[in-house]
């Protein structure tokens, strides 16, 4: 089983994953935690260069590719291999942050990202995606609470600097990608305090047709 988190910044993914790794363990699962950019060593490495705010003058289309290399390398190298031994695998976002992101909101044609997407990972497609939706305006005020306090790191926030329009043309973009293909999207309200929100995606998951086989 594949499930992706998705959301705009400060919407919660990385404490909802432990959550739901946690509620799957105790369900007898095996599965394993893993987030892009980044997830392999390779990939860790591409991710700084991606998020590193002194990349501000990067090109839309070095950004796209960026994002591919470390998606192949992580398909190849940890999803594949994982999900072939049995292992659910959690991951902190996947292709459909390059579609809202690199498409709906630098402006790349959308077409050319899932020609991209069919040459790297063919037909590999999350079963169940979680969008955690809430406001912008929200979501980075508690993005850069935790950057001021420490618990995120300040040398990844070049997408935290991006305008407000950016983070909102992003919000969008995944109503509209959840909108298509409502089986797989499942959109909880991320506004809500964090216990609420793990509650609601434990129900999702809960209800899921053969949890036990998750
Ligand atoms: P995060 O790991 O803290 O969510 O940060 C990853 C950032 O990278 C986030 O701002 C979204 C962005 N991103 C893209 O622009 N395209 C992508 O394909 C992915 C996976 C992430």
């Amino acid at each position: 089983m594949f499930i992706t988190l998705e959301g705009i910044e400060g919407s919660g993914k990385t404490t909802q994953i432990k959550h739901i790794a946690e509620f799957l363990q105790s369900k007898g699962q095996d599965c394993v935690i893993t987030r892009e950019p980044g997830g392999t060593k390779t990939g860790e490495k591409i991710r700084a260069i991606l998020l590193d705010p002194e990349s501000r003058d990067m090109d839309p289309l070095t950004e796209l590719l960026l994002y591919m290399a470390d998606r192949s390398q992580h398909i190849k190298k940890f999803i594949y291999p994982s999900l072939s031994s049995g292992k659910t695998v959690l991951c902190d976002r996947y292709y459909d942050a390059t579609v809202v992101y690199q498409g709906f909101a630098r402006g790349l044609d959308i077409e050319l990202i899932n020609r991209l997407h069919e040459l790297v990972f063919e037909d590999l497609k999350p079963d169940i995606t979680i969008l955690l939706d809430l406001p912008p305006e929200t979501g980075l005020t508690r993005a850069w609470e935790q950057i001021e306090n420490g618990s995120r790191t300040a040398l990844e926030t070049r997408f935290e600097k991006e305008t407000l329009s950016f983070h909102q043309k992003v919000r969008a973009g995944y109503l509209e990608l959840a909108k298509k293909e409502p089986l797989r999207f499942r959109i909880v309200d991320a506004s809500n305090d964090k216990n609420q929100v793990g509650n609601d995606i434990i129900k999702i998951l809960s209800e899921v047709k053969n949890i036990s086989r998750l």
